[in-house]
């Protein structure tokens, strides 16, 4: 173990890790790896946590090209249906596959939530089995952020996709690749030598993300911001590589009104929090809602 109170070098390397892990999406193309390289990102995933230590997980690691082929061609079909029934999200197009050096799979196998906590009455249903698909689906999120980790730490960059765990896109690619329907493919990690390196990403400041002994209303974030991010701003700040908004050229142009609220401390001055709303839909009619619309 190391001393917390020093700052080693080894520390620094995987904060530099952390912040270089980069979703990417667009490959050098022609190149490959070996398989040790691959074994050792996989193990990474391997060392997750999990509900249980259940390992709710199988990685399937696909570095032949036909089968990453086909592999792609089931995520063109799922880009294509979202373009179709998810109208106004903002994917980009996913020919990129066909440059990747492997594509690594995680499977949630959800026989194992019956290790998670059970409940032991009717009326204790509902408590138990909700926090029992969180604790399934925080386990795949924990293994596939260590590949992607890995994946970093090895020079190569990757992208996580989380079309197959939709259930069209799941029953092509279990075809395909030969797994139980009933898993589930919950994690695509797309793994290639980038073409330009992206270090950078639109994130919230960290003293806006970080409350000290407890929440801070000033930080929070109102629906009006929650309605604004997802119908207008969502796009740009997906995919541009620039971490502080501020330093966009139309940040003002961008931003409105609204640009302290995403760049400082401060997202709600007056400290008023709001009652729960009903946010299982978008609820404006901003860029994206007239593109779903259409
Ligand atoms: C659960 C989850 C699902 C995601 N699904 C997709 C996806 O289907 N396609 C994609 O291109 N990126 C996907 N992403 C990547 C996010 O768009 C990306 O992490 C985010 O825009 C921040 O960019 P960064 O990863 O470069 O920091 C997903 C990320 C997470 C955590």
């Amino acid at each position: 173990m190391t001393d917390p109170d020093t700052t080693d070098s080894e520390t620094i390397a995987f904060a530099d890790v952390v912040r270089q892990r980069r979703s990417t999406r667009k490959f050098e193309p022609g190149r490959a790896v070996g398989r040790d390289v691959l074994t050792r990102i996989v193990d990474c995933g391997r060392w997750a946590p999990s509900g249980a230590n259940t390992q709710c997980w199988d990685f399937i690691v696909v570095d032949d090209p036909d089968r990453r082929e086909a592999v792609r061609q089931v995520f063109l079909d799922q880009a294509h249906r979202l373009v179709d029934h998810a109208k106004g999200f903002p994917a980009v197009s996913k020919n990129y596959l066909a440059n990747t050096v492997a594509i690594v799979l995680v499977l949630g196998d959800p026989r194992w939530k019956v290790c998670f906590p059970q409940p032991t009455s009717p009326d204790w249903e509902a408590e138990y089995d909700d926090n029992n698909e969180a604790i399934f689906l925080c386990s795949l999120g924990a293994a596939i952020q260590n590949i992607q980790l890995a994946v970093t730490a090895e020079g190569l960059t990757s992208a996580w996709l989380s079309g197959g765990g939709e259930e069209t896109t799941n029953r092509e690619l279990a075809a395909i690749l030969g797994y139980p329907e009933w898993m589930r493919a919950y994690g695509t990690i797309p793994i290639g030598y980038p073409v330009a390196t992206q270090d950078r990403r639109y994130r919230r400041p960290i003293e806006q993300v970080c409350h000290w002994n407890g929440y801070e209303p000033q930080h929070y974030r109102r629906h009006a911001q929650v309605d604004f991010y997802e119908s207008t701003l969502r796009p740009f700040a997906m995919y541009r590589d620039i971490e502080d908004l501020r330093d966009w050229d139309d940040y003002a142009q961008k931003l409105g009104d609204w640009g302290p609220a995403f760049t400082t401390g401060t997202a709600n001055p007056d400290g008023r929090l709001e009652p729960e709303a009903d946010f299982t839909r978008p609820r404006t009619a901003g860029r994206a809602t007239k593109a779903r619309n259409r």
